[in-house]
């Protein structure tokens, strides 16, 4: 397993389309498994593909440290099939360094997605599952979640940012 170097705001990759996967080979897994390790070890609680340059639809998640009963999931091709409510939680990104907000979700969602075996699944989450699911799902659809803040706030956040980044901060 390696640890992988995780690109950040405002590297182009994370707005690119990823595509679907379609063989579960041996490279597969050890995408996920380099995956996971770079994911406990930064520390975060999910991950994307294309967060570390590959352009898959592959999410790793692991929102236990908060929500003991979840477990480690592995999505790839993941799709969201349903929502319901709202919910206003704060929101931070492994590669948007240093900055955290609040974000409006869906309280609850159901994701269809294969395992990473290839076999069909699905689950349903509420409360940080939920969040960190619809969070790692617009990843893939080279989204991120200071695209679902207001444009003051997102104004205010690109002048910290760049000034950040020019101060040699991160
Ligand atoms: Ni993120």
């Amino acid at each position: 397993m390696a640890l992988l170097e995780i690109k950040k705001y405002p590297d182009r990759i994370l707005r690119e389309k990823t595509e679907p996967v379609r063989e579960f080979d041996s490279g597969l897994q050890e995408l996920i498994d380099d995956m996971i390790e770079t994911m406990y070890a930064a520390p975060g609680v999910g991950l994307a593909a294309n967060q570390i340059g590959v352009p898959k639809q592959v999410a790793v998640v692991d929102v236990s440290a908060a929500d003991k009963k979840s477990p480690l999931i592995v999505l790839v091709n993941p799709e969201i099939i349903h929502k319901e409510g709202q919910a206003d939680s704060e929101e931070g990104c492994l590669s948007i360094p240093n900055y955290k907000t609040i974000v409006r979700r869906a309280d609850k969602v159901r994701v269809r997605y294969l395992d990473r075996h290839g076999r069909p699944a699905e689950i349903e989450g509420d409360g940080i599952l939920a969040r960190a699911l619809q969070h790692e799902i617009d990843h893939l659809g080279g989204l991120l979640f200071i695209d679902r803040i207001g444009r003051i706030k997102r104004g205010f956040f690109e002048r910290r940012y760049a000034r950040e980044r020019s101060s040699g901060r991160m």
